[in-house]
């Protein structure tokens, strides 16, 4: 499974590229409001920190202007996939931006018939919000389990983004039904790795290495 950091802040995306295990950063504009950059500074400089795909999201709602935005946002560096929110206007402009060979993350995804659809439309990725849909006492990863029997079936080449990740339960289990891609905020990424078992037995280890005979 690849791990992208969802996140707009440098410093966690150098702490997380140093890990050894960044293969890409989701942003979106909550995340960019929060960094005191301008965005297309802010997505250069993000581009130049990661090897694989940037996702870097359009604001405008009619594919008429959704087209000319995500062309710009892709010229910013060839790792840009430009994020659009699902819907009709955003089908029409990946149609668009794929024949392009622009790389389109259909954002904000909630049902598998909108997935059905973006992959349809030739988006390359899509990113169903699992926490949002937990948040509504909805099941969040059921989601993921019909998107992946559904992209199976007909052997979409569409990845899987699982987005709005809130613990590490979460990864594991996207991990287990097979998805692509788990874009994960800073915070979950270090409990990822985190275990209680694992620092007590550290502690242990180096208190008895004091009365092993040098
Ligand atoms: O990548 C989408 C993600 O940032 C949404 O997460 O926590 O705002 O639901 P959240």
């Amino acid at each position: 499974m690849k791990f992208f950091l969802d996140t707009a802040n440098l410093e966690e995306i150098r702490e997380v590229a140093s890990w050894g295990v960044l293969d890409g950063v989701t942003t979106n504009p909550s995340l960019c409001s929060k960094e005191n950059i301008k965005f297309e500074d802010n997505i250069r400089e993000i581009c130049a920190l990661v090897g694989g795909p940037v996702s870097a999201e359009c604001v405008s709602l009619r594919s008429e202007e959704i087209v000319p935005e995500a062309r710009a946002l892709a010229k910013i560096a060839s790792n840009v996939a430009v994020k659009i929110p699902v819907g009709l206007e955003g089908l029409k402009a990946t149609k668009a931006l794929a024949a392009e060979g622009i790389s389109v993350n259909m954002t904000l995804v909630f049902s598998a018939s909108q997935a059905l659809l973006a992959a349809k439309a030739g988006a390359k990725f899509v990113s169903p919000f699992i926490g949002r849909l937990d948040d509504v006492s909805e099941d969040g990863m059921a989601l993921i389990e019909e998107i992946v029997q559904v992209f199976e079936n007909y052997r979409f080449g569409t990845e899987i983004i699982v987005a709005s990740v809130r613990h590490p339960r979460h990864v594991v289990e996207a991990a287990l039904l097979g998805a692509d891609i788990a874009t994960v905020p800073y915070a979950v990424m270090e409990k990822l790795v985190r275990h209680p078992l694992t620092d007590a037995g550290i502690e242990r280890f180096l208190s008895d290495w004091k009365k092993v005979r040098k």
